[in-house]
């Protein structure tokens, strides 16, 4: 048997509750138990909905991944748990039972960060992250781009995951999300909208590209804002139903998927070639989206840049990502977090470690 740690990792910083548990970087078992059809009525998810789902999931889903990976809990040589960023009161519920476990078994805890899982469970299907790499991390909370060169943090905040640029407004996931709701698909709208979009032109519709104006460029070059092509979807709806003529859903969804697909891929490859860094990653939910996977691959090969995005099932909240960044902390000998651990949900991107 290896002798690389086994690790188990535990997610539920909003409607997921992932059990996932690895050997060093190799998945063993990726348990997911999802509160989604509860929320879809409301819209999005209800914080305390979520958080008695995660209750309930928690006890099941250990025993599901365990199952799986065909091991007992006392094989395992460290818990990793996501402490921030996400719902309080659902991040609340990861913690205490990563706590418990970690306290009955004696094993290290690790309170890890939500945004820099995303990027390490790569190494679960594409071997090492390379380091330097650009992280382009797009989920319904988030959309960055990072600068990576140790993820498990470095020596201290920022020196491991340097952001480069973030969303001043919505993140992407929150404008497909808004934009399906506007044209009648059900939540999360991501995957719908992609899937409507293959049947749509992409060119249809000219939306706006934003903060891709040579004046906006000057101060936000890797920055991005959504909100205003969000509410240009929706004057164009409007619009067309004033006159009484059907919403052509394909070419809108298509449409308007290019449009934020354009830019997130223009402003990542602008910033990898900024930094002469030759690997993108692609992470967070959006990362699951078949054009913005496309177009990357695309663009990035005529500037001989290399783009890893792991598949679809592990681009959207998991446990697996928790224990793949777990573990890389025990490789690289990093001091485990202490257990009076706190969840924090407005955690920033360059805590990836808690103390
Ligand atoms: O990373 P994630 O699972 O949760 C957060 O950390 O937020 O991301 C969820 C977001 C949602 O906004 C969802 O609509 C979006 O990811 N998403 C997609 C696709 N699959 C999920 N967006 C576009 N295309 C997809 N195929
Ligand atoms: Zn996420």
């Amino acid at each position: 048997m290896s002798d690389e740690p086994l690790v188990l990792g535990i997610e539920t910083s909003c409607d997921e509750t992932g059990v996932g548990i690895v050997r060093g970087t190799t998945l063993l078992a990726d348990a997911v138990a999802s509160s989604v059809e509860e929320h879809a009525r409301f819209g999005g998810v209800v914080p305390e909905v979520a958080s008695r789902a995660h209750l309930e999931a928690m006890v099941p889903t250990i025993q599901r991944a365990c199952d799986t990976a065909g091991i007992a809990l006392a094989d395992v040589d460290a818990i990793a748990v996501t402490h921030g960023p996400g719902l309080a009161g659902a991040l609340l519920v990861g913690v205490a039972s990563a706590k418990a476990l970690a306290l009955s078994l004696g094993r290290p805890l690790y309170g890890v960060n939500h945004l820099a899982s995303h990027v390490a469970v790569d190494q679960l299907e594409h071997g090492p992250l390379p380091e330097p790499c650009l992280a382009l991390l797009v989920s319904g909370g988030h959309s960055s781009l990072l600068r990576v060169t140790d993820i498990t943090g470095g020596e201290g905040p920022g020196l491991g995951v340097d952001p480069m640029g973030a969303t001043i407004d919505d993140a992407a996931g929150e404008a497909f999300d808004k934009v399906a709701r506007l044209l009648g698909l059900p939540f999360p709208g991501g995957p719908h909208i992609d899937r409507v979009a293959r049947e749509g032109d992409q060119v249809a519709i000219d939306f706006p590209r934003g903060l891709s104006s040579r004046r906006d460029l000057e101060r936000h070059r890797f920055d991005f804002s959504f909100s205003g092509l969000k509410t240009a979807v929706a004057r164009w709806v409007e619009a067309r139903e004033r006159t009484g003529e059907p919403v052509p859903v394909a070419d809108v969804a298509a449409s308007f998927q290019e449009a934020v697909c354009d830019v997130l891929v223009r402003k990542a490859l602008d910033a990898a070639s900024s930094e002469g860094i030759e690997d993108l990653m692609i992470g967070g939910g959006v990362a699951a989206n078949s054009r913005l996977r496309a177009l990357a691959e695309e663009r990035a090969a005529k500037l001989g840049i290399r783009v890893r995005v792991p598949r679809p099932g592990l681009c959207t909240d998991n446990g697996a990502m928790v224990a793949a960044l777990g573990a890389e902390m025990v490789a690289r000998g990093r001091t485990p977090s202490s257990l009076d651990l706190p969840a924090d949900s407005s955690l920033p991107v360059t805590d990836v470690l808690a103390r």
